[in-house]
């Protein structure tokens, strides 16, 4: 009682100092208000909603905010301090003392005494419904032609006379569960799959395999392509802030000995908010440093691992968001931007450090004359009409995206080639076992 008699008055002296206080024996204070303060050894408690962890063996990073600043607040912690159930999203009361931070580009850090979750978030579960969709198909969903042919192996005995198809119709091995998720986004508004994926590319890179997995998600009454990358962010965030919390060890492993000063540059991906640059202002950038690329940056032009990797590094090494590109390089579902005659659409790509493309993504065309009018002239009318019903019958606006597995695990572990972190990778002339 004696104690916190004296505690309090000295407390309330301090909040006239400092910006905000509340009854408890703690001074309050927002992101901003925090970021804006001198060290100091009074406690303080500052509430938000975690925008990455970052685990390491001495130490655990959080980078909270609250929504007063755009800049999040450090918080620095004893690895033990931390709830078990401390994730990205979820809602935390930290207290502790404000000390000047070493770090170059901040002033101040919050160092935790205590940390509360208030409000858990299961990263695992944001009420997407996981979708199976099928490996064998008949659509080819990009357009692109880069499909497997599915066949009996032992056509004489299989052929059935009629159709000389073993479906009826041609069959492949799917290059996107997209159109699927499409037609399921009408029962579950949001869905999502994670399987395996095929593509006839004839690529050696070091970006493409024949097979992989892609995580692919669909979204229905989007209001624009901002909802899609905003999911688009936060699933790489709390993905990798659940793995460095969870397996650290794995992941010291390759930043120690494969890919040196990739646990930084992972750090700064996750404490800063992704850069969006539309497809115009890239050009423009590339251009003026046109002299530094094979291929030449052209307006109406795909951009090339070159150009995307220089927009990465231009932009600070913090992954960066194209948008907007033109209508005519993505495929027949893109939404057109209604910019002029089909002159870009609401299409997205996430592109990361030393990888360039890791997401892509677009508004799909909902408006069904635009998408039969689209569909038609490039003969594809006739194949689509069940896509041209999800139109006809309670068509609503919607999106979504696919991000390459093994590109994802390039990318947190720092490994230059695709081949190497897949044990049994596919590539043209190449199938072992
Ligand atoms: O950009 P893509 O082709 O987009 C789609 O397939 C959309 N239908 C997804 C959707 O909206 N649901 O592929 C998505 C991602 C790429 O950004 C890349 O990370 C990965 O899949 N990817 C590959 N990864 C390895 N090898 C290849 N050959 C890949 N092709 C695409
Ligand atoms: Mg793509």
């Amino acid at each position: 009682m004696l104690k916190s008699r004296r505690i309090v008055p000295s407390l309330l002296r301090l909040s006239t100092l400092l910006p905000s206080c509340n009854r408890s024996l703690c001074v309050k204070l927002s992101v901003v208000q925090a970021l804006s303060a001198k060290a100091s050894d009074k406690d303080v408690k500052l509430q938000g909603w975690i925008r990455s962890v970052r685990s390491q063996k001495e130490v655990l990073f959080l980078d909270v905010n609250d929504g007063s600043s755009l800049d999040n607040l450090q918080v620095v912690a004893d690895p033990n301090l931390g709830p078990k159930n401390l994730t990205y999203g979820c809602a935390v009361e930290v207290r502790g003392k404000l000390m000047k931070s070493t770090y170059a580009k901040q002033n101040i850090e919050l160092h935790a005494e205590d940390i509360k979750v208030v409000g858990p978030c299961d990263p695992v579960d944001n009420n997407f419904v996981h979708i199976h969709t099928p490996i064998i198909t008949s659509n080819d969903c990009e357009g692109a032609g880069e499909l497997f042919k599915v066949e009996p192996a032992n056509k004489e005995r299989c052929e059935q006379k009629e159709t000389n198809h073993f479906f009826n119709i041609p069959a492949f091995l799917t290059v996107s569960g997209q159109l699927h998720l499409e037609v399921m986004t009408g029962a579950f508004t949001k869905v999502f799959t994670f399987g395996p994926t095929f593509r006839a590319e004839n690529s050696q890179s070091r970006r493409h395999l024949a097979e992989f997995y892609m995580v692919e998600a669909e979204i229905a009454f989007t209001d624009g392509l901002e909802d899609i990358m905003q999911v688009m962010e936060d699933l790489f965030k709390a993905a990798t802030s659940c793995l460095l919390m969870k397996c650290p060890k794995d992941i010291e492993l390759f930043h120690k000995y494969i890919a040196p000063g990739q646990k930084d540059r992972l750090d700064l991906m996750l404490k800063k908010p992704f850069v969006v640059l539309s497809y115009n202002e890239a050009i423009n950038i590339l251009k003026k440093d046109a002299h530094k690329f094979e291929f030449k940056p052209e307006w109406g032009h795909d951009l090339q691992t070159e150009h995307e990797k220089y927009l990465v590094q231009h932009c600070g090494n913090v992954p960066v968001f194209v948008v907007n590109y033109p209508y005519d390089l993505k495929p027949f579902y893109a939404r057109d931007n209604d910019d002029g005659p089909q002159r870009t659409a609401a299409a997205v790509d996430l592109l990361v450090p030393g990888i360039g493309e890791l997401f892509g993504g677009s508004l799909r065309e909902e408006r069904l004359h635009l998408l039969q009018s689209r569909l038609e002239m490039l003969g594809l009318k006739e194949t689509y009409q069940w896509y041209l019903d999800l139109r006809r019958f309670g068509s609503v606006p919607h999106g979504g995206f696919g991000m390459g597995f093994e590109r994802y695990l390039q990318c947190i572990l720092g490994v230059e080639n695709i081949k190497d972190v897949i044990p049994f990778p596919r590539f043209t002339h190449s199938c072992n076992l």
